[in-house]
C-alpha cells in the first residue's frame, strides 16, 4: 500500500476516512480544508446514519466546500478504552472495507484516531502494520487471480513525526506476510531443498547471510536424528542457517530455532486422513522464523540473530524411520523414537544442539509441535516453556499481550524429566503413551539446550486461523513474529 504523510494529490480524491468516538463530546473540532465538519458528523450520528462501535464503517455523502464527498467513518468505541487491540479492529476493518469496495485512494484525517488517552506511536503502528497484513491475499495458484490491491493512502496530520511508526507497522505487516506466503506454498513444491533455496533468494542482497547443509552433510556431521525424520523422502532434509549481525561482534546472538516440516504425513505412525490435511503448514514455525529475521533486518536492530531452520518431509518409503528404531543425536545421545509422528521434536533436538554452538544469549524455538498444546490453551493460544530463562519468559509473556497475541506458560517438571528418559535400551525417548504430550515435547527439546537458556514456543494451534479475522484472511498467522520482534527491540534500547 502506498501511503503518503501530507502530501497532495495531483487528482482530486473522492474518499474521506474519519474517525468516530462513542461519545460525540470526545470529538475534537475537526477541520478539513479549513471547514470545520464536527456539526455535520453530530447530525449524522444522532440519526444513525454513522455508528461508532469499535471498527464499525459507515459510508455517506457529505458535501465539502460544495463538493461531494464519500465520507467512511469508523468507530472507535470508548476513546478511554481504544486499547492496541481495537487499534487493530480499527484499521484491519478499514482497510478490509476499502480492499472489498476497490476504492484506490482515500485520505485519513489519522488526528482523528487519537486522544489525550491513547498513544500517538500506537495509532501510526498499527495503521501501518494492518495496511500490509488486513489485506493479505494468496492466489498465486488461482487461475483468475484478483488484481493485486494497491491503493495510495493520503495522511493529514500535525504530527509528522508519526512517518517513521507507520512505516515500521507497514515493515512488519510485510515480514510477516513473507512468512505467510512461504506456509501456503503446496508441499509438492515447497520441499526442504526449494524452502532453503527460497530463503536463500530472500536474502540475497541483503545483510542476512544463508548458509544450507544437505542431506549428505547432514549424515557426515551427525545431525542423526534430523537424517533419520528426513530419510524417508525422496526429499532430502536440509539444515539452513540465517545469521544476521546487527550488533557487536561480541554480543552472545540469540538464537530462533523453527520447525521446518514441509509434509508431516505422521511416517509409519501415519494420521488419520482427516488429520493430515492441512500438514503443510507443519513447517509454521520455520517461516516465522525467516519473517522474524526479515524484520530485524529491516529495522536494522543492533542485535546479533542466527537463525536455526531443520526442514525435513516426513514421509513413508522403505527407509522411512520406524517405530522401535534408536538414532544417534548431533549431541551424541541416543533416541529410540517410539512414535514417528513425533517428528518435530527429533528434528528439533539436532537443531538446539547446533544452535548452543554459537554460544547465544538465548535459544527460542517456534514449533506446529503438539495437538496437546491446543487441547490444553485452545486453538487460538500458544504454549510457551522454559528452561533457565525465567526473567525472558516473563518479559515476552507481557509484550505479547501489548501486542495482542495470546501466550500462556506451561511448565516442564522433574515428571517430564524423567519420562524423556523412560527407555529401555537408549538414552532417551521421543514419545510417551501418557497425558501431557505438550510438556514431554518441551522437556525432550530444551533436553538438548542444557544450561543454555531457552525458550519453547508450541504454536501448533495459533500459526493458522480457519477463519479470516481483523488481521487477515484464514490460513497462516505468522505468529510470534510481533512478539519476538517488540521484545527484541526493547532489549536493545
Ligand atoms: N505436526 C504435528 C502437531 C500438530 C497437530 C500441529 C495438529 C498442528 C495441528 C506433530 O508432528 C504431531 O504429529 N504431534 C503428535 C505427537 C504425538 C505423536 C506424541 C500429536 O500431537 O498428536
Ligand atoms: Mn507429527
Ligand atoms: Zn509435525
Amino acid at each position: 500500500m502506498n501511503i503518503y504523510i501530507n502530501e497532495k494529490s495531483n487528482t482530486y480524491i473522492e474518499t474521506l476516512i474519519v474517525g468516530l468516538p462513542e461519545h460525540i463530546n470526545q470529538l475534537r473540532d475537526i477541520k478539513y480544508k479549513n471547514q470545520s465538519i464536527i456539526e455535520q458528523l453530530e447530525t449524522l450520528k444522532q440519526h444513525h446514519i454513522i455508528g461508532s462501535s469499535v471498527g464499525k464503517i459507515s459510508s455517506t455523502l457529505l458535501y465539502i466546500n460544495d463538493q461531494p464527498k464519500r465520507l467512511l467513518t469508523v468507530g472507535l468505541g470508548n476513546l478511554k478504552e481504544l486499547s492496541y487491540q481495537r487499534l487493530l479492529k480499527v484499521w484491519g476493518y478499514t482497510f478490509q472495507y476499502l480492499k472489498q469496495e476497490h476504492i484506490n485512494e482515500a485520505e485519513v484525517l489519522i488526528d482523528t484516531f487519537m486522544s489525550k488517552h491513547n498513544d500517538v506511536v500506537e495509532v501510526a503502528k498499527t495503521l501501518g502494520l494492518q495496511s500490509e497484513q488486513s489485506i493479505y491475499q494468496f492466489d498465486n495458484y488461482k487461475s483468475d487471480k484478483k488484481a493485486p490491491y494497491q491503493p495510495s493512502i493520503y495522511i493529514q496530520t500535525e504530527h509528522d513525526e508519526i512517518a517513521s511508526d507507520i512505516n515500521e507497522g507497514q515493515q512488519l505487516g510485510m515480514s510477516i506476510n513473507l512468512a505467510r506466503e512461504l506456509s501456503q506454498m503446496p508441499p509438492n513444491i515447497l520441499t526442504p531443498q526449494y524452502f532453503a533455496e527460497e530463503i536463500e533468494g530472500h536474502f540475497k542482497d541483503k545483510k542476512v547471510s544463508v548458509d544450507i547443509k544437505d542431506a549428505e552433510t547432514i549424515v557426515s556431521e551427525g545431525f542423526g536424528l534430523l537424517h533419520a525424520v528426513g530419510k524417508g523422502s525422496v526429499n532430502g532434509p536440509r539444515l539452513i542457517t540465517i545469521t544476521y549481525n546487527g550488533g557487536k561482534s561480541n554480543d552472545a546472538p540469540i538464537a530462533l530455532v523453527g520447525k521446518g516440516i514441509t509434509y508431516d504425513s505422521g511416517g509409519y505412525s501415519i494420521k488419520s486422513k482427516i488429520g493430515m490435511q492441512t500438514m503443510k503448514f507443519d513447517m509454521c514455525g520455520a517461516a516465522n522464523v525467516v519473517g522474524m529475521i526479515d524484520i530485524i533486518e529491516r529495522l536494522k536492530l543492533p542485535v546479533n540473530v542466527v537463525g536455526v531452520i531443520a526442514s525435513a518431509e516426513n514421509m513413508i518409503n522403505e527407509k522411512s524411520m520406524k517405530p522401535d528404531d534408536v538414532f544417534t543425536s548431533l549431541s551424541g545421545e541416543t533416541v529410540e523414537m517410539l512414535n514417528s509422528d513425533a517428528e518435530g521434536r527429533m528434528v528439533l533436538g539436532d537443531a538446539v544442539t547446533y544452535a548452543t554452538q554459537f554460544q547465544p544469549q538465548l535459544i527460542m524455538d517456534f514449533a506446529t509441535l503438539t495437538g496437546a498444546a491446543i487441547v490444553a490453551l485452545g486453538e487460538d493460544k500458544a504454549a510457551a516453556f522454559h528452561s533457565h530463562a525465567k526473567n525472558e519468559i516473563n518479559s515476552l509473556l507481557d509484550i505479547a499481550k501489548s501486542v495482542d497475541e495470546k501466550v500462556f506458560e506451561l511448565p516442564i517438571t522433574d515428571t517430564e524429566k524423567q519420562l524423556i528418559r523412560n527407555s529401555d535400551i537408549a538414552d532417551l525417548v521421543n514419545h510417551t503413551n501418557g497425558q501431557g504430550k505438550a510438556l514431554f515435547a518441551a522437556a525432550f527439546i530444551t533436553h538438548f539446550s542444557g544450561q543454555t537458556p531457552h525458550i519453547h514456543f508450541d504454536i501448533a494451534g495459533p500459526a493458522t486461523i480457519n477463519k479470516s479475522t481483523f488481521k487477515g484472511p484464514k490460513g497462516p498467522t505468522g505468529y510470534m513474529i510481533p512478539t519476538v520482534v517488540e521484545w527484541l527491540k526493547q532489549q536493545c534500547q
